[in-house]
């Protein structure tokens, strides 16, 4: 199971630390969470804190992208060292354009989905998307319950990509905990995101529990 801490709940002043104990307990990628207080009430961090995690790290570093114009800020991201680009199906863009530039680019992305979105409206962005991100908390903040009927979206995921041999990992994000997070992985999740667990719970035993669900 990887495990894909999100630092929005790290503690800033000890990152490089933070950073590394999440490596050294078996963390296999880093999820940072991008918002600009338009699409979600909540401003976080920008590509300058991407570049200084970049130097910190050699593992995956996934940006999601809770932004309004990803297609204006992307390559900032990209620049700063981001691996793969989080995009929600929701953003009030033409995600199809965007996912056709980043193709022609070739640069790795992957596809959100919110609580309230139809699973069945992102099937045909699956092909090519490295990741399918499904949100189990409404975006905007961490330390959120999490949405139980999430899990649905990602048993049918799971069935749609299985049926139809393609490599797209499932990931769910929000509320993730020992609990929370065996229920993922039995509905057929691939990636767990947790930012208040792990961060508020002591990084070593934190990771180490998610990983073994
Ligand atoms: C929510 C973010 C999540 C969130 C996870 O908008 O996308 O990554 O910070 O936080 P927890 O794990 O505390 O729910
Ligand atoms: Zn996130």
């Amino acid at each position: 199971m990887e495990i894909s801490p999100s630092i929005i709940s790290s503690n800033l002043l000890e990152l490089g630390t933070q950073i590394k104990e999440c490596q050294d307990a078996g963390a296999g990628s880093f999820h940072l969470d991008i918002m600009d207080g338009h699409f979600v009430d909540n401003i976080t961090m920008g590509p300058d804190l991407v570049a200084a995690i970049r130097k910190g790290t050699n593992l995956r570093l996934d940006c999601h992208l809770m932004i309004e114009r990803p297609d204006r800020y992307y390559k900032s991201f990209i620049n700063a060292g981001a691996d793969v680009l989080l995009i929600h199906y929701e953003t009030p863009i033409e995600v199809i354009n965007l996912i056709k530039k980043f193709q022609d680019e070739n640069i790795r992305y992957g596809i959100v989905i919110n609580p309230d979105t139809d699973v069945k409206k992102i099937y045909k962005l699956i092909p090519g998307s490295e990741i399918v991100l499904v949100m189990s908390v409404f975006p905007g903040f961490s330390g959120q319950k999490f949405i139980e009927k999430s899990l649905e979206k990602v048993k049918a995921l799971r069935e749609f990509i299985d049926e139809n041999n393609y490599s797209t990992r499932i990931e769910i994000d929000g509320g993730i905990n020992n609990e929370t997070g065996k229920l993922a992985v039995e509905a057929g999740a691939d990636i767990l995101v947790s930012a208040s667990y792990i961060f508020k719970n002591g990084i070593n035993e934190s990771i180490k529990k998610l990983k073994s669900l």
